[in-house]
């Protein structure tokens, strides 16, 4: 399948995807851990993205594009991805369509996570992420690791995003309602939108959202 995963920041898409992709045995891809990944290794692209991130603004498309097209080119999601946090605007849409088209393939699904901005600010201020391996999420309340400050799955050590402070999480918000939101319309006018609530335990929205992408396949 290929899918694309939307809503606000702190919805739960890469908690939702991580657990997606295994069961539908397709990749996660997600650009916000593509950056992390590259600032962590101090590329020039992650230089260039840190300033943006930081400031809870998104990426200029030029470099977000391009590194969302060389990601889809790998092997792996020749037969299916989970996109998660791209795209984030029209343009991207527009060119992930671009993408889809030249390679003769398209979209199965956009599933919207709907979560009230009450839930998005807690499950933010609480969330704790992996040096490693951004991926790799827990909670302080919610998805406790097994050793305080120590990823479950890898032994990394565990720290607070620096654009999870509460000013950057209101500009995030008000980004995603500004830039992101529209997409869910361009999607909606390909009938490839489900959307579904987010709220419940972890495996509980999971159910959901497989059962939504059940439905839209069949
Ligand atoms: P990105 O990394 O994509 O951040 P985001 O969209 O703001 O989303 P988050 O990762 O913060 O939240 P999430 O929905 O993944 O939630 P999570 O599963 O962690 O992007 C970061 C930045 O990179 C952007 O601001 C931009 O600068 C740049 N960027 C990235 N992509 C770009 C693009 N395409 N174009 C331009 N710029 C781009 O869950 C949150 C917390 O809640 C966790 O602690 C989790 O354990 C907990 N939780 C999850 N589900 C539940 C549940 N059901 N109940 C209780 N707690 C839960
Ligand atoms: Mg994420």
């Amino acid at each position: 399948m290929r899918i694309v995963l939307v809503g606000p920041p702190g919805a739960g898409k890469g908690t939702q995807a991580a657990y997606l992709a295994k069961n539908l045995s397709i990749p996660h891809i997600s650009t916000g851990d593509l950056f992390r990944a590259n600032i962590s290794q101090g590329t020039p692209l992650g230089k260039q993205a840190q300033e943006y991130m930081n400031a809870g603004e998104l990426v200029p498309d030029e470099v977000t594009i391009g590194m969302a097209k060389e990601r889809l080119e790998k092997p792996d999601a020749a037969d299916g991805f989970l996109l998660d946090g791209f795209p984030r605007n029209l343009a991207q849409a527009e060119a992930l369509d671009e993408i889809l088209v030249e390679k003769g393939i398209a979209l199965d699904g956009v599933l919207d996570l709907e979560v009230p901005e009450a839930e998005v600010v807690k499950r933010i201020a609480g969330r704790r992420t992996c040096r490693s391996d951004s991926a790799h999420t827990f909670h302080v309340e919610y998805k406790k690791p097994r050793v305080e400050g120590v990823c479950d799955e890898c032994g990394g050590e565990l720290y607070q995003r620096g654009d999870d402070s509460e000013e950057t999480v209101r500009k995030r918000l008000e980004v995603y309602h500004r830039e992101t939101e529209p997409i869910i319309d361009y999607y909606k006018a390909q009938g490839l939108v489900v959307t579904i609530s987010a709220l419940g335990k972890v495996a509980e929205v999971t159910q959901r959202a497989m059962e939504a992408l059940r439905q839209k396949a069949a």
